[in-house]
């Protein structure tokens, strides 16, 4: 099986507390799943491990059947991966909306007309076009996540990490967004607590627990 995320026997603790062990997973090509579990369980930290923000404690993480001995290892899997935080605070790197979203390309090599002109398709496509010369840290909690989200799926990235993409949407917002994902064909993980989204978009849920990765029924 060709794998885009390969994890195993993953342990992760913080302080001294260990927030799960034996941890194993393996995401198939263009497969989509979403992580649930209580407040706390370590959704978060579990995609930051994925995405390269933190190594875990034990076991191996394996992108593209590549693994990753240390967070250097992830950098030319950098533009591969896309990763929406959980707090839409920690992603802004530029001030304007249509400067943040045309960021990644810029730093590619883009032009300056191609980098604007792709940023204002990726926010018309989210139904934002109309925020483009707004201040990032000015906006409510749900613009700011769409154009975090605009941010992330600009760079066309092959796996999305996304930490709680629905979170301050309103339903219209939930909706467009969750056809979006739909329709893209690339491997998803999604944490998120809202089921109906998730049930709209992904291939299988998983809840964590101290144990691990077990599959919903
Ligand atoms: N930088 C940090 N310093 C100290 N504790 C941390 C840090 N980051 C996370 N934690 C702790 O690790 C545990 C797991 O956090 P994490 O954010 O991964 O949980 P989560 O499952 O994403 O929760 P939520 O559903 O609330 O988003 C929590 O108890 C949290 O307090
Ligand atoms: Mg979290």
């Amino acid at each position: 099986m060709s794998c885009s995320v390969t994890l195993k026997n993953v342990k992760a603790k913080i302080g001294d507390k260990i927030l799960f062990e034996n941890l194993n997973l393996n995401l198939s090509h263009k497969e989509k799943i979403a992580i649930i579990g209580q407040n706390g369980c370590g959704k978060s930290t579990l995609l930051e491990i994925i995405g390269g923000l933190k190594m875990p404690l034990e076991g191996s993480v394996e992108i593209f059947h590549e693994p990753m001995k240390s967070l250097d290892d992830f950098r030319k899997y950098r533009n591969l991966l896309g990763f929406l935080f959980q707090n839409s605070d920690d992603q802004f790197i530029a001030p304007s909306v249509i400067e943040d979203v045309a960021f990644s390309l810029l730093a590619k090599g883009a032009s300056n007309d191609e980098a604007r002109k792709r940023a204002e398709f990726m926010l018309g496509e989210l139904g934002i076009l109309h925020l483009k010369n707004e201040i990032v840290f000015y906006l409510s909690g749900g613009q700011k996540k769409l154009v975090a989200l605009a941010g992330v799926l600009i760079a066309q990235p092959k796996i999305l990490l996304l930490d709680e993409p629905t979170t301050a949407l309103d339903y219209e917002m939930q909706i467009k967004v969750a056809n979006i994902l739909e329709s893209l064909d690339i491997a998803q993980i999604i944490v998120s607590h809202d089921k109906e989204f998730i049930n709209k978009v992904v291939d299988k849920v998983y809840f964590l627990t101290k144990d691990g990765l077990n599959l919903e029924a």
